[in-house]
């Protein structure tokens, strides 16, 4: 008889169906997920980066902002308390790849957008210390003197209107240079903080 105490005792049989239970849940699980409208659909009212955004998030990357910050709020009191209202899925549609992430040596930046002023965000960024002493975040003073690349613009917003899908007009994709015109990456990359999470669901 094919027991349970002769499944525990033969170490094959038992990794090849600890395998196919785990796998069953695992897709019950993740299948859904690519057919929900609440995990596929932007929110409303969420708009693909605009050029100067999508440069400074270019900027966030490269300058590996991840590795310090996460963008996404867990739904839990301690966490809305302090960010505001948990991450949903629909929000992160135009993030490619999303900033998720789970190192937090600082907070959470997904509901960053409009809580600090620019002037705030420049001054933080050219000297962290200057505002908040016991910081440990670097210093990105460079960024203030590097011109904002227009350069690749056009072709990035072109690859993921194509490829992804993001609504973008060609007259958008058009203007993106001039909107770079005379930009720093200080100010591409402060543009990218202050949208951040501003579409999402507000708590009350
Ligand atoms: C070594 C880790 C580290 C890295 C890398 C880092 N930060 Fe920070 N960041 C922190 C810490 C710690 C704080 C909290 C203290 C402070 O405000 O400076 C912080 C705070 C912030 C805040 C204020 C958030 C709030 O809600 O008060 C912003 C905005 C921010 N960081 C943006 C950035 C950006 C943009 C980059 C990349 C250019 C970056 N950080 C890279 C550690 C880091």
């Amino acid at each position: 008889m094919f027991s349970h105490k002769t499944l525990e005792k033969n170490i094959g049989w038992l990794m090849v169906l600890t395998f196919v239970v785990v796998s069953i849940g695992g897709l019950v699980q993740i299948v859904p997920l690519f057919f929900q409208k609440s995990t596929t659909e932007p929110i409303e009212g969420l708009k693909p980066y605009d050029a100067l955004q999508l440069t400074g998030r270019d900027i966030y990357i490269r300058e590996g902002c991840y590795t310090c910050h996460s963008q996404m709020i867990r739904p839990f009191r301690a966490e809305t308390e302090r960010y505001g209202h948990f991450s949903v899925a629909g929000e992160f549609v135009y993030d490619r790849p999303f900033q998720w992430g789970s190192k937090r040596t600082g907070p959470d930046l997904h509901r960053v957008g409009g809580r600090y002023s620019d002037e705030w965000h420049y001054v933080h960024l050219m000297d962290p210390r200057s505002v908040v002493p016991e910081s440990n975040m670097p210093s990105y003073f460079w960024l203030a003197d590097a011109p904002a690349d227009a350069s690749t613009i056009q072709k990035k917003m072109t690859v993921l209107k194509n490829w992804a899908g993001h609504p973008y007009t060609d007259e958008e994709i058009a203007e993106a240079p001039a909107m770079l015109e005379g930009k720093t990456e200080m100010d591409a990359l402060i543009a990218y903080l202050q949208v951040l999470g501003t579409s999402g669901p507000k708590s009350n």
